[in-house]
């Protein structure tokens, strides 16, 4: 790869930062558009963070990713932060304006919706009511988004039900929040059931949930990706519910951000899935 003297510049900020896979994945997308630009890892320390990100529009970049353990501390050194990223309370995209200003944006919750609508054609968060299995930090963004993408109910289910009541307390809107006891009960009637928790992935146990008040016609989707098909996913597939993985999430999560630095609205393809799991 050969950049000029006018190359398009972005990165990502963490600590540590080399397990990130956005330079991979931006990288890909770099060379099959032929943008003259660059993406790198920035391995930023938490005690220089708010100086490296100030720095932006200084050295001349774009903007950047921001990733752990960065993502809610950031917002203190930014000019603006998008109403979605205010309300998720993490930023992990920043985009450097024309005038030097610093914008955040939080893009988990449309890359959770756009892999749906990819895995799923015609899926839509209105179609009724959804279940979510966690309150993290993934699960916050993702009920957000959910929220504003009209879903009608929103049934939050965490082992740490106070976890959960705080989000709902927090967010308002359309969230019910039910005991991790009664997840199975949860499922009665539910369009879409999304773990947000960390079962399932490789080294932890599998998540312990009986899908069968699950309607056949909902939609199961995981944002564990290591394994690609969670037990949860194979269970879901093998009683015949439409399973969408989470890889297609971090994939979709980057589209915003490339499209804001680098001028042109990548697309998740086949190909771009099988080069980053290549690297998982
Ligand atoms: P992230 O920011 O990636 O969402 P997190 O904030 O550590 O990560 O949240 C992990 C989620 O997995 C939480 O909802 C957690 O439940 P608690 O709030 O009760 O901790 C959930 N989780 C982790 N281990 C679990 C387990 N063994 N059974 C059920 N839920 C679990």
């Amino acid at each position: 790869m050969i950049i000029s003297g006018k190359a398009k510049l972005a990165g990502v900020m963490g600590w540590p930062v080399g397990h990130s896979r956005s330079p991979r994945l931006h990288g890909f997308w770099l060379d099959r558009y032929g943008i003259d630009g660059a993406y790198v890892p920035l391995a930023v320390p938490p005690e220089r963070m708010l100086d490296a990100v100030r720095a932006l529009p200084a050295l001349g970049l774009r903007g950047a990713n921001v990733t752990v353990p960065h993502k809610e501390g950031v917002m203190a050194a930014l000019d603006r932060i998008d109403p979605q990223a205010r309300r998720i309370g993490a930023v992990n995209t920043i985009v450097v304006t024309e005038d030097g200003s610093l914008e955040g944006r939080n893009t988990d919750g449309f890359g959770f919706l756009a892999n749906l609508e990819q895995g799923v054609p015609g899926w839509t968060a209105s179609a009724g009511p959804v279940t979510v299995l966690g309150a993290g930090g993934a699960s916050r963004a993702i009920v957000v988004a959910l929220a504003d993408a009209g879903a009608p109910e929103i049934r939050l289910v965490n082992r740490t039900r106070a976890r959960a009541e705080a989000l709902a307390a927090e967010l308002g809107g359309p969230i019910r929040v039910l005991d991790w006891d009664d997840r199975a009960r949860a499922l009665d009637g539910a369009a879409l059931l999304a773990n947000t928790t960390t079962q399932g992935m490789v080294g932890q146990p599998a998540l312990d949930i009986d899908l069968g008040r699950l309607p056949p016609e909902a939609v199961v989707t995981d944002i564990v990706y290591t394994p690609l098909i969670t037990p949860l996913l194979a269970q879901a597939k093998e009683r015949g519910n439409r399973a969408v993985d989470g890889l297609g999430m971090l994939l979709h999560q980057a589209r915003p951000g490339f499209e804001a630095w680098f001028g042109v609205r990548p697309e998740v393809t086949d190909d771009l899935r099988a080069f980053v799991l290549e690297s998982l």
